[in-house]
């Protein structure tokens, strides 16, 4: 088990790789309406990415995966190709996770969106699922341990009687994509490995309105839920500091 630490040097590439992938998700925020394709959403953040921020787009071809971004929609868990024939529809719900390659750094967020006006019960089950990610960074600190992490998200998800995804964790970033550790969203207290000053990893729960269950589709990359019910996503970056935690992928909305 090898967890890098970061130098403050690294952080600060790391802040600016997280800024820039937050900036993305600002930038495309207005373009979420009834109409418009998913595939169309990509190529406004590709272009975004490539030519004005001058970041590299992680997710193309990365072990294959076709596009520049994820895009999630409804039943869609995480890693949805985003398609010129996918056209949102009012009532509709979509994650879109963005992670740019700045000078070498990665930074990885994503945020759920509605589409023209949504149900109740779904704005319910993404303002559950963004509060699942704020308890979990809430408790990030040195010496608190990954199963107190995963602990208070499954209790919050489980308490609201909806069911937390097993089959796809958070992860360690840094200069690679996806590192160790892995960062469960459910779990024990005081299980886990430690927290240190340093550590820079995500937090990125998918929480389904039923069973947990996942399918993956033969595209080999999207993954749904087996009921076919709904199923959100909000993930951040974040390095463990001194005496708590810093979001290196923080929009401007956000408070901690
Ligand atoms: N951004 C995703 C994550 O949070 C990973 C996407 S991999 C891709 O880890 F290939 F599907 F893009
Ligand atoms: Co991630
Ligand atoms: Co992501």
């Amino acid at each position: 088990m090898k967890v890098s630490i970061k130098t403050p040097e690294q952080i600060e590439k790391m802040r600016v790789a997280g800024r820039l992938a937050a900036d993305v998700l600002e930038m495309i925020a207005p373009y979420v309406e009834p109409g418009i394709s998913t595939g169309e959403l990509d190529r406004i953040c590709h272009d975004y990415m490539v030519n004005v921020q001058k970041v590299v787009p992680a997710p193309l071809n990365y072990k294959g995966f076709p596009k520049s971004i994820c895009t999630s929609v409804n039943q869609v868990v995480c890693h949805g190709i985003p398609s010129e024939k996918k056209i949102l529809k009012s009532g509709d719900i979509v994650n879109l996770d963005i992670t740019v390659i700045a000078d070498g750094w990665y930074g990885d967020t994503s945020k759920m969106f509605c589409v023209g006006k949504v149900a109740p019960h779904a704005e319910r089950l993404i303002q559950v699922t963004q509060e699942c990610l704020y308890k979990g960074i809430e408790m990030v600190k040195p010496g608190c341990r990954l199963g107190d992490i995963g602990h208070v998200i499954q209790q919050h998800a489980e308490s609201n009687y909806y069911s937390v995804v097993r089959e796809y964790c958070g992860h360690g970033i840094g200069d690679v994509f996806h590192e160790e550790p892995q960062v469960l969203h459910y779990g024990k207290p005081n299980t886990g490995m430690e927290l240190k000053e340093g550590m820079t990893f995500t937090i990125e729960p998918m929480i389904n309105a039923g069973k947990a269950g996942t399918k993956l589709l033969k595209d080999g990359w999207t993954v749904e839920t087996r009921d076919k019910r709904l199923s959100a996503q909000w993930e951040h970056t974040l390095v463990v500091t001194a005496d708590g935690v810093e979001v290196l992928t923080r929009r401007p909305d956000e408070t901690f």
